[in-house]
């Protein structure tokens, strides 16, 4: 056939995006992929709400069985949540149905069950958009970065707090005045406590780990402290030493083992991470042939995400199947592992 069906899951904030950036890009895309793509169906909790994309009514569903008997030949996860969503990407796996996700809490907490299940369907099973927005960082460690020796791994990898953070200093808001801006604007998650909080950031340093060290370690292990009790008054003294509070996310070998940790930290404003401002995300690594590598750029919102969706989307579409290696076959080696006090 001469076009490629998708099925979404979700169509809210991204997958909104993922529709505006397949409408925009369908030449160029359709140029590359030798079809078009077409979005057959759309599974929604409200089928009335009134949406950001235009789009035929008979497209939606809320019943995901629709989805499941379409003829699709690939779907795109976002919604969020891992229940009931595991069960649905659970099921179109089976059926042999391609996935492409950005849910970070899907593939923290499920996501080496999804791997294997869909090795063992020969389907692909792609997350470029789960881990710091429209940065493709994950591509760039399961493919160019696989000789160095990967000494550990630090960033801001959740939008909405950076974006509090900057605003609570530049303009002296509230926290919640701030937090409700981020959620006008897309950045936060359906429940924001997992953004404030920082399960958001510790979920995509979880996934960040797991391709840096090869391996996962129980999440309940993970040092997590988010923002929420941070007052403009902490961020006015920061400010007044020469230091930016930033929601640092980093993973370090010790004697002991691998540490994973999320928490508010003090950096001196010329740091390179205190200088990421807004809903901009970080990634710093160092690799002992390529030395310190800083990669940044805007880790929420609806058209940076559904960049990384797409991209992924059209990628895969062009790539025979092969196995999703276990994470022990990606992972970097390590050697002169980052210490925690380095920041
Ligand atoms: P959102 O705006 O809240 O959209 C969620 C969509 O899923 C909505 O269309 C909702 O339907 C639908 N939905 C949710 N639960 C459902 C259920 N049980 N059954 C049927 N439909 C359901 O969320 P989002 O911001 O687009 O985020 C979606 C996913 O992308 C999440 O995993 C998030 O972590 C991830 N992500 C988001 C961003 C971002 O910047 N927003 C960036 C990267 C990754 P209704 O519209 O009818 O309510
Ligand atoms: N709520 C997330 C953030 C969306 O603010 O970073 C991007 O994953």
């Amino acid at each position: 056939a001469d076009v490629i069906k998708v099925g979404l899951l979700g169509l809210g904030t991204v997958g909104g995006g993922v529709i505006k950036t397949i409408r925009s890009q369908q030449e160029k895309l359709s140029a590359r992929l030798g079809k078009r793509i077409e979005i057959v169906k759309a599974l929604v909790r409200d089928s009335e709400k009134e949406r950001a994309v235009q789009i035929d009514q008979a497209i939606l569903t809320t019943d995901f069985e629709d989805v499941l008997k379409s003829d699709v030949d690939i779907v795109v996860e976002v919604m969020g949540g891992v229940e009931p969503t595991y069960d649905y990407v659970r099921a179109l796996i089976e059926k042999g149905c391609h996935v492409v996700t950005a849910n970070k809490e899907l593939l923290a907490k499920r996501g080496t069950e999804l791997v294997e299940l869909a090795n063992q369907h020969e389907v692909h099973l792609a997350y470029e958009a789960s881990v710091a927005g429209g940065i493709p960082i994950l591509s760039v460690l399961r493919q160019f970065l696989r000789t160095n020796d990967i000494s550990g791994v630090r960033g801001i990898l959740n939008g909405t707090t950076n974006f509090i953070l900057t605003k609570m200093e530049a303009e002296q808001l509230s926290y919640q005045e701030v937090l409700k801006e981020a959620q006008e604007l897309g950045y936060a998650e359906a429940d924001p406590r997992s953004d404030v909080e920082g399960f958001d950031a510790m979920y995509k340093l979880y996934i960040l780990a797991q391709l840096v060290y090869g391996e996962s370690l129980p999440l309940a292990d993970v040092v997590r402290k988010g923002i929420s009790d941070l007052s403009a008054g902490h961020i006015h003294i920061a400010s007044e030493l020469g230091y930016r509070i930033k929601l640092i996310a980093q993973a370090y070998q010790t004697e002991q083992g691998i540490r994973l940790s999320v928490q508010p930290t003090m950096l001196p404003v010329v740091h390179p991470l205190a200088q990421i401002q807004d809903a901009f995300n970080a990634v710093q690594l160092s690799g002992n042939i390529v030395g310190d590598l800083l990669f940044t750029g805007r880790g929420a919102g609806e058209l940076p995400t559904a960049s990384a969706v797409v991209e992924d989307l059209a990628y895969l579409l062009t790539q025979p199947f092969a196995p999703h290696p276990a994470w022990k076959e990606i992972a970097a080696t390590q050697s002169g592992a980052l210490q925690e006090d380095q920041c």
